[in-house]
């Protein structure tokens, strides 16, 4: 079985490089010329642990190949749609999906009838594309037959960056949305590796698979907002959103991941797929209340930190100098799409702060935020800690929770600590002699 996957970027190249190491020969496709030149020299463009010793073992064992030439799709069984799905600029929140049906196109010129091959959505797509790409390929191929001579699958990932790798070799179940018994036999063929690992394959029709993409991230970014909710109550009335949090996830109906507080949900997935979900009941005139209330939650959650600070140097910001410790959505990746960094610095700069940034893995980034003069990056954490007048934990990178706290004391201006990953113990931190204030508990 010979694969291809169009679109080189987070997805792409995991789903290639896991597929080659499956033992698969894999083709992975870009138009851009200098990332597939990159690519062919082991330079990986995105930080993804594992990803480089994947890439290059199975580039020097010939399993995984790369270039631009989409002609490669012809001598293939299976080919993959993984380009991105980004929200459109018409502000109505809907997925663009021009690069998908651009991609449809190209792939319709070079469809080979002999190899009856399978077109596969791993992008996150609304419901109805997959229909839609149907009808692309009847009208642009009439010589051939869907259903017999090529077939459309919906196949979504569930990778979460910083343990893509992890989540695509162990994931906890492989969704494939197909339309007739010859797709089921090749994806069940396709995730057999998988399958002898027990990982349960689901077949459903296509319109249930594009749905269920939507669906679980949305719930987990309802279920990331209603433990920010929980904090803030708990920040009035008192309890812990921690404890709040454990006595939750022990019953196993609601399950532990996803309650830890924190600043905001970011990240290309999360926000762009809530909208898209949201848009989705807006255009088929259905009102829905709950994603909506995520996504509007999820964006005031990031100036209720703003305020947060506010009151920590009680409204007197201007001149004050912040160490501002993380600006990725989350730790492990170098991905700042969509973080709450993106609203909270700019608003901390324009309330007349001073801000010394610092991030492990944002050294490639280090022009960032530099329209704003009052924005200093460090390269040393202690640098950007040294006389500042507060720190705050933005993102819980392992570097941060392992930070000498007795030299951090010792060099900050004023010994304030805002904690928005309650990375850090409360009595402890306090026993040092800082004034911490974290998440979720009463200020
Ligand atoms: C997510 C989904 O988890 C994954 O299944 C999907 O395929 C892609 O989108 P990702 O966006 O990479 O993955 O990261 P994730 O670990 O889900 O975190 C998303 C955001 O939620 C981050 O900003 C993170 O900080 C935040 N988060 C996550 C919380 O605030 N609290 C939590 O408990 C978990």
């Amino acid at each position: 079985m010979k694969i291809a996957v169009i679109g080189a970027g987070y997805v792409g190249l995991v789903t290639a490089a896991c597929f080659s190491e499956f033992g698969y020969k894999v083709v992975c496709i870009d138009s851009d010329k200098n990332k597939i030149k990159n690519l062919k020299k082991n330079i990986i463009p995105i930080y993804e642990p594992g990803l480089f010793d994947l890439v290059k073992k199975n580039t020097n064992s010939k399993y995984l190949e790369f270039t631009t030439d989409l002609k490669s799709i012809n001598d293939t069984n299976i080919i993959f749609i993984a380009v991105g799905t980004p929200t459109t600029r018409r502000g109505d929140g809907e997925a663009d999906l021009k690069y998908v049906f651009q991609v449809c196109n190209d792939i319709s010129f070079n469809l080979n009838k002999k190899n009856n091959q399978l077109i596969v959505t791993k992008s996150t797509v609304p419901i109805g594309t997959g229909a839609l790409i149907i009808k692309k390929l009847k009208n642009k191929r009439k010589d051939l037959v869907y259903g017999e001579d090529y077939h459309v699958v919906s196949n979504p990932e569930f990778l979460r960056e910083g343990s893509a790798i992890e989540d695509f070799l162990r994931p906890d179940r492989v969704v494939c949305g197909v339309s007739n018994e010859y797709s089921k036999n090749i994806m069940s063929k396709l995730y057999r590796p998988l399958n002898l690992r027990e990982a349960p394959i689901l077949f459903t029709d296509i319109e249930s698979a594009e749905l269920i993409k939507y669906a679980s991230n949305s719930f987990l970014a309802m279920k990331i907002s209603f433990i920010n909710e929980m904090a803030d109550l708990c920040e009035k009335v008192g309890g812990n959103v921690q404890q709040v949090a454990k006595g939750m996830g022990l019953d196993n109906r609601i399950g532990p991941k996803f309650l830890h507080p924190g600043p905001g949900f970011g990240g290309s997935c999360f926000p762009k797929d809530t909208r898209a979900l949201n848009a989705s009941f807006k255009k088929n005139g259905i009102k829905s209340t709950l994603i909506k209330s995520v996504i509007e939650f999820n964006e005031n959650r990031k100036i209720n930190m703003v305020n947060k600070v506010k009151r920590l140097l009680d409204y007197r910001l201007k001149g004050k100098t912040i160490a501002f410790l993380g600006v990725t959505f989350k730790p492990n990746t170098d991905d700042i799409r969509e973080s709450s960094s993106l609203v909270i610095i700019p608003a901390l700069v324009k309330a007349g702060a001073i801000l010394k940034v610092h991030d492990p893995a944002y050294t490639k980034y280090f022009n960032h935020f530099k329209e704003f003069k009052e924005v200093k990056w460090n390269r040393s954490v202690f640098n950007a800690i040294k006389d500042s007048d507060l720190v705050i934990i933005h993102t819980e990178w392992n570097e941060y929770r392992a930070l000498d706290l007795k030299k951090t004391k010792k060099i900050l201006k004023h010994p304030n600590i805002l904690d928005l990953r309650n990375i850090f113990n409360k009595s402890e931190m306090i026993k040092l002699g800082f004034n911490y204030k974290s998440i979720g508990n009463k200020e």
